[in-house]
């Protein structure tokens, strides 16, 4: 295709977007609904043995809800990478729609293809299901209290380089050419929902993190528009930093603990929020929420392990990222008690008993009896 016909399409779509965005409806209301509908999502790699745990523990924390017909778990397991690949779809026409039929998801780490990798061009699953049901904020919080860490970081998720990430063009063999996107009605809403949570959490401060000297039309746009947001809470003080700064300033120890809540394009979440969970013990230990007005998704931020699968060691992988991510996701669906007692027992079992260890050899305890154990916590409640 001529590259100016490549761009023109790519511009169509994304005001196309924007015009969606802009008819977009409100928030779902859990509370409204008869049933909720959970779907959990494997995804590959470590990912169908990690899930599966943290499924068995959400279902046992919600076993009466179960009983009484007000929440249902749906296993969806089409999302395999040698299924997205033999179908050439980031996401198997059939699983986006019984994954649309969920109100929220639980997902393991999917694959991501890489140019020039046995599994072709396939755009990420990740991003594409951010893409598909418009989860537009990704919120990562890191506490470390000893260190005096409590950050909240909002990622936009649908925009920046990673929305068209699989459709830059070769304009000639020399030349390659990506593209980046930043809406007015994109930055909104994300900026909006960080203000919003500060508000109602009592946090007095929000940073935004760009490169607005040099990006200057997309950064440009989003420091700007955060800003006008900014206006509409004046109790909030805000200020802004450029990313490689952002990135020297989470290890300064004098200048860490101010920063509260944090509002990034999202290549820069990506990565600054990856640096982020080193503090509290890598990314297999931090949970991420990916929420939309109508579907929201919670996810281990790690990868999906082949490595480990290959050497058998998966039924060692550490559960523990993706269980955080269920207790994120009961919270978020109104289930405040039984997201507590999950919280309070993943700290218990990996910080203060350490009963079972999991070290991803077979020298660790197994995924399968670490969460056992969380269970048996989770229902003895030895913290009270
Ligand atoms: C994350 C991951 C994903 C991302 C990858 C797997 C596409 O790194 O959730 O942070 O870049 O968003
Ligand atoms: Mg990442």
């Amino acid at each position: 295709m001529d590259y100016r016909e490549a761009f023109e399409k790519i511009v169509q779509q994304q005001l196309e977007r924007i015009e969606k965005m802009k008819a977009a409806d409100d928030f779902i209301d859990y509370s409204k609904l008869d049933k909720i509908i959970i779907g959990v999502i494997g995804g590959d790699g470590i990912g169908p043995a990690i899930t599966a745990h943290a499924h068995k523990i959400l279902e046992s924390l919600l076993a009466e809800q179960v009983a009484a017909g007000k929440v249902e778990f749906r296993v969806i397991d089409g999302l395999t990478i040698e299924r997205r690949a033999a179908l050439g779809k980031a996401i198997p026409d059939d699983t986006l729609e019984e994954i649309k039929q969920c109100h929220v998801l639980l997902k393991g780490p999917t694959t991501t293809p890489r140019k020039g990798d046995k599994w072709g061009n396939v755009e990420s699953a990740n991003v594409a299901m951010r893409k598909a049901l418009d989860l537009f904020a990704n919120v990562r919080p890191v506490k470390v209290p000893e260190l005096g860490i409590d950050w909240t970081f909002f990622r936009e998720n649908t925009e920046c380089l990673y929305a068209m990430g699989s459709q830059g063009l070769n304009i000639t063999d020399d030349l390659a050419i990506d593209f980046r996107v930043i809406t007015t009605q994109g930055t909104e809403r994300i900026a909006r929902m960080a203000f919003d949570y500060a508000r109602a959490n009592g946090k007095n401060r929000v940073t935004i993190v760009t490169k607005a000297n040099v990006v200057k039309t997309t950064d440009g746009k989003f420091l700007e528009i955060c800003k006008q947001v900014a206006k509409d809470y004046p109790e909030i003080e805000v200020d802004d930093w450029y990313i490689d700064i952002m990135t020297a300033k989470l290890i300064d120890e004098k200048r860490r603990g101010q920063f509260q809540v944090l509002i990034l394009p999202n290549l820069y979440g990506d990565i600054l929020t990856d640096e982020a969970a080193e503090f509290q013990g890598g990314v297999g230990t931090a949970g991420s929420s990916n929420l939309g007005k109508r579907w929201s998704m919670f996810e281990a931020i790690h990868g999906s392990a082949p490595r480990m699968v290959e050497e058998g060691r998966d039924i060692y992988a550490d559960p523990c990222s993706v269980i955080r991510a269920g207790a994120m996701l009961l919270s978020h669906i109104g289930f405040q008690k039984q997201a507590d007692d999950l919280y309070a027992a993943l700290d218990y079992c990996t910080i203060t008993e350490k009963k079972l260890v999991i070290t991803g050899r077979p020298d660790g305890a197994t995924g399968a009896e670490f969460a056992d154990y969380i269970l048996d916590v989770a229902g003895r409640r030895p913290w009270l």
